[in-house]
């Protein structure tokens, strides 16, 4: 009967993935809630208004979890709601002419949403004093590149160059195997594309990236550096010590539906901001292993077929993120009477809001079936698919 739980049923449903409790109630605390197996699961201050709970309220899958936020910051703190996103972009828009002043920027543009939302806040900001650089890595999805140049070209009229550096990433990332080092050394060979550019364009003081809060948290990069590294997200941990451009992040304390918010509110297509998030590192981390220029155009092939089937099944717009990974196993399949030792797919949905918590999405059988026919009918190289039923935690949503 806590306020902290006004509203809420006596039992609900919590994301609690700790391996660690609480066993005693300190002094001058009640006990609010508990598990079948965490005997203090939220404790209260018996006349001071501190609460302590021990599960996660913020992700999706606590049933009621914003309702527990709410009351804290409502009924305890009695604060008001009154913050508004447009107010957000007009701090934002300030804050950013002023670390610019008078300089021009480069703009890392992915056509993923972090970076398409970036750019538009940094025109909205500073017109023509930014100038877009689109890295065709070598490792982005089947026809990505005309389509992201022709979408910020014509839709956004931003100033966008393409740097064509597939055979320097290629070359960079050539017998590693590692993912934490796949990612280092995509993260870096990114800046030297970006170093480059700059000097040619001249004048360029400042790199503007689209990094988000969870890019921040999972790299280890938070103010107070307490949180564990999960992954170098190529943006944060990947960055080199030295860089000669001073960064400019306005996103970098955002959550990804915040900055979806945003980004229809500065005027983005519908399309673009409901696309699926794509990595930075891109199909790099979906080679387990080693990655070549030969597996890339495979997975490319098999990401294209699961793709279209999901837009064509309506299904697209009911999962979060779907793509396929190139497995570092070969199995032995058979065509026609032909024995075939070939590649394996692992096809991987989720459904998440926030990308940190994600469940496996349920996918039709049969839709995976014809997913999987025509992947292996259509990719001679492929002999079998699979489907990934794990969810995060304690999985990630990407295999490195
Ligand atoms: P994980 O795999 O950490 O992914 O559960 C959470 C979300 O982040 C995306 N992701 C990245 N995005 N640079 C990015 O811009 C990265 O290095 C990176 N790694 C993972 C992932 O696709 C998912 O949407």
């Amino acid at each position: 009967d806590s306020i902290l739980f006004s509203g809420l049923d006596k039992k609900v449903n919590v994301w609690m993935s700790h391996g660690d409790q609480v066993q005693d109630l300190p002094d001058d605390f009640n006990l609010l809630a508990l598990t079948l197996t965490a005997p203090i699961a939220a404790m209260q201050h018996k006349t001071l208004p501190i609460y302590a709970i021990q599960f996660h309220p913020e992700v999706t899958h606590t049933n009621n979890g914003q309702k527990i936020l709410d009351n804290f910051i409502f009924n305890v703190c009695n604060a008001s709601a009154d913050w508004k996103m447009d107010d957000l972009i007009s701090q934002r828009v300030e804050e950013i002419k002023e670390q610019v002043q008078t300089n021009k920027v480069l703009l890392g543009l992915s056509g993923g949403v972090d970076s398409s939302v970036t750019a538009a806040l940094l025109h909205k900001a500073l017109g023509k004093k930014l100038t877009c650089v689109f890295v065709d890595n070598g490792l982005l999805r089947k026809g990505e590149s005309e389509q992201v140049i022709k979408t910020f070209k014509e839709n956004m009229s931003l100033n966008v160059i393409k740097s064509d550096s597939q055979h320097v990433f290629i070359r960079h990332l050539k017998n590693i195997k590692d993912p934490e080092q796949k990612r280092k050394v995509i993260g870096r060979t990114f800046i030297d594309v970006f170093d480059a550019e700059a000097i040619k364009l001249k004048d360029i003081r400042f790199l503007a990236q689209g990094t988000i809060y969870p890019d921040v948290i999972e790299s280890s990069g938070s103010e107070s550096n307490e949180a564990r590294v999960i992954k170098s997200h190529h943006n944060v941990g990947g960055l080199p010590k030295e860089m000669k451009l001073a960064l400019v992040e306005p996103l970098r304390d955002l959550f990804k539906d915040e900055v979806r918010r945003m980004g229809l509110e500065l005027g983005i297509p519908k399309e673009m901001i409901e696309r699926h998030p794509f990595p930075g590192p891109g199909l790099g981390v979906r080679i387990i292993g080693e990655v070549t220029k030969e597996k890339i155009k495979i997975l490319q092939e098999a990401d294209n077929i699961f793709i279209e089937e999901l837009i064509k099944a309506d299904l697209y717009d009911k999962v979060s993120q779907a793509f396929a990974v190139l497995l570092p196993v070969k199995s032995v399949g058979v065509v026609g009477d032909e024995r075939r030792y070939a590649e394996v797919i692992g096809l991987r949905a989720v459904e998440t809001v926030d990308f940190m918590t994600a469940r496996w999405a349920h996918l039709p059988y049969e839709f995976l079936e014809h997913v999987s026919n025509r992947i292996v009918n259509e990719i001679e190289h492929v002999s079998r698919v699979v489907y990934d039923i794990s969810s995060k935690p304690p999985a990630t949503i990407e295999w490195e």
